[in-house]
């Protein structure tokens, strides 16, 4: 059985090292978590959301699946949102794509990739709802394209669930941003934010 030993290795420097920077923070952490973002991305493993906005943990709640897609039956997503919101009181959701996203170049192919072609069929959609941005595009910049019109409609998802409609009926102070992740030069670009 092949137990990784190295994480545990690099683990044990890692705990180390951010107790010995400041010895209260684990146990502070341990105490509460008070986060202010949530954080919607995509599982790509060179998104990773606190590395990208430099932040330690305690500061994001996560969400991550193939291409940040928010679908209003997806109770896992969901249940996140809705603890982010009504628990942790949240202040801003992050909806965070990436360029060259894997999930959304498949979503414009026309072969078989199997269960997963059930998922991707939300950014199909995408695509299809914005055909007329899309055409005579070249490939890549079709891809770039899709990646940001995918990011602003999982946005519009987030606004128009019964959660975030429920808080912002209530007052409750809530912004939604649409961010989009360059992996070629590891730099965000906003896209869009709404508080309504
Ligand atoms: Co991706």
């Amino acid at each position: 059985m092949k137990t990784l030993e190295h994480f545990f290795e690099r683990n044990r420097k890692w705990a180390k090292a951010i107790t010995e920077r400041d010895p209260g923070f684990f146990a502070g952490l341990a105490a509460q978590q008070k986060p202010e973002y949530l954080w919607i991305g995509c599982s790509d493993s060179r998104v990773p959301a606190n590395q990208i906005v430099d932040l330690p943990p305690g500061e994001i709640f996560v969400h991550r699946n193939i291409a940040n897609v928010v679908v209003h039956s997806d109770l896992n997503c969901l249940s996140v949102i809705q603890f982010a919101v009504e628990v942790l009181k949240v202040k801003h959701i992050i909806v965070c794509g990436h360029y060259g996203c894997g999930g959304v170049m498949a979503s414009m192919e026309n072969h078989d990739h199997g269960l997963i072609d059930n998922w991707l069929c939300h950014i199909s959609d995408v695509g299809r709802k914005h055909a007329d941005k899309l055409e005579g595009l070249g490939e890549k910049e079709k891809t770039d394209v899709l990646c940001e019109l995918n990011v602003i409609e999982q946005v519009n998802n987030v606004r128009n669930a019964s959660i975030v409609q429920k808080a912002w009926s209530q007052g409750q102070e809530l912004y939604i941003h649409g961010w989009i992740y360059n992996i070629e030069n590891g730099l965000l670009k906003d896209l869009c934010s709404f508080d309504t």
